[in-house]
């Protein structure tokens, strides 16, 4: 099959990965009408053309937290990564390192953060969910300072998790003998030995180390469905705070009001999201979201977008809505399950090209130069 863009990685992995695992990944919650306006908002924005300006010299760079990436994006924090190919994350950190971009390890990662962080050369991004079990959380922060982690993503928009009818329907959610009995049962047979589930357990990596023992998919959904914390409030990020003293962004931001809080409490940036329509369906998309947003705080803080973004026309669409950079979810989870490690590098390579051609003919030399003139009907705030 001839891959030309991440929605050909997503009709590829469809067929490679079992039905399970790509519902899992294509799917959002309830109706799934967020996840759909989070790619037609996005899609659905002019990009304003200008011609003759002489743009052979373009600059795709930009810097981030002391960091420098090849492009404004950043492979987002993915549960259960490592289901998609044999050890899933470390491949796809592996893509993101030779592309020079940040990669995100989840809470709930397959491989664990001593497994990753050594084999790549840029430090690690970590991603932490709130728990009950506040042990849990203190212990994956000291493990990823002490693996090197710089960022800390702090993901706010689950303190109880929104239900997935299509994981209902699939088994990846449900009565837990229903689980087992679909990730034991799944048969493609590339897949199960790509994964390692024949013989090795896929056992999930950050909670099995602090358990002390192995912790597969089935029992960890148990655990984690009982370990949402809908206490959490902003004095739980100033605890996390002291145990953190590198750059901590807030992930699941929709509302100026919230922002300008994450500004208050010191936060080093924000990521407007929605969980990719995985979360509360019927919120605002984050291309709608986030202008509002980049009014209220642009310049006091770095703004991060993602849901939606499927290539680099979109990248410079959030850029142009007033995102610093963009964090990218399922169009790598696609090419990671179709291809591994050369999928993911495959896509960020026509990322970049997508991204190069869209500021050409916009106009914008680097990413700097991105603002909403270069969108029809946006202008730039005097
Ligand atoms: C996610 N996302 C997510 N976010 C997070 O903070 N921790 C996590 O463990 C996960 N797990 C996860 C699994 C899968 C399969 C998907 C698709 C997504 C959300 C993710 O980080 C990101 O916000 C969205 O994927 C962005 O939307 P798009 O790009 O997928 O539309």
């Amino acid at each position: 099959m001839i891959i030309s863009s991440a929605n050909d990685y997503r009709k590829a992995a469809k067929r490679k990965v079992p039905p399970f695992m790509f519902h899992y990944a294509d799917g959002g919650s309830y109706n799934e009408l967020t996840l759909e306006k989070n790619v037609t908002d996005l899609s659905n924005i002019a990009l304003r053309q200008r011609v003759l300006k002489d743009m052979s010299e373009l600059d795709t760079e930009i810097e981030l937290f002391g960091e420098k990436l090849s492009l404004p994006a950043i492979l987002a924090p993915v549960g259960a990564l490592g289901m998609y190919a044999r050890r899933g994350e470390v491949q796809a950190a592996k893509a993101a390192d030779n592309k020079g971009i940040p990669f995100t390890l989840s809470t709930v990662s397959i491989c664990a953060i001593e497994e990753v962080a050594p084999q790549i050369n840029r430090p690690m991004w970590f991603q932490l969910y709130v728990l009950k079990d506040r042990g849990f959380m203190k212990n994956a922060l000291e493990r990823a300072k002490a693996a090197g982690c710089t960022t800390l993503v702090f993901t706010v928009d689950m303190p109880t998790p929104g239900a997935r009818y299509r994981d209902m329907h699939s088994g990846m959610s449900g009565p837990l003998k229903e689980i087992r009995r679909v990730i034991q049962g799944a048969t493609h047979p590339f897949w199960a030995w790509d994964v390692g589930i024949k013989g090795k357990p896929h056992t999930l990596g950050n909670v099995s180390h602090y358990m002390g023992k192995q912790v597969g998919l089935d029992d960890y959904i148990g655990w984690l469905g009982e370990n949402f914390d809908p206490s959490i409030s902003w004095k739980d990020l100033e605890w996390i705070r002291e145990f953190w003293d590198g750059p901590m962004v807030i992930k699941g931001i929709l509302d100026p009001e919230d922002a300008k809080d994450a500004v208050r409490f010191g936060a080093d940036g924000i990521v407007v999201s929605n969980h990719g329509g995985r979360q509360l369906d019927g919120v605002l998309s984050s291309a709608k979201a986030l202008p509002p947003i980049a009014d209220a705080v642009k310049g006091d803080i770095k703004i991060l977008a993602d849901s939606g973004v499927r290539n680099g026309l979109d990248i410079v669409r959030m850029i142009a809505l007033g995102a610093d950079a963009c964090m990218l979810g399922r169009s790598f989870v696609y090419a990671l399950g179709a291809n591994g490690q050369a999928g993911v590098e495959n896509m960020l390579d026509i990322f970049k090209k997508e991204m190069k051609v869209a500021m050409t003919l916009t106009s914008n030399k680097s990413v700097a130069d991105i603002t909403p003139e270069a969108l029809v009907g946006y202008t730039q705030k005097p």
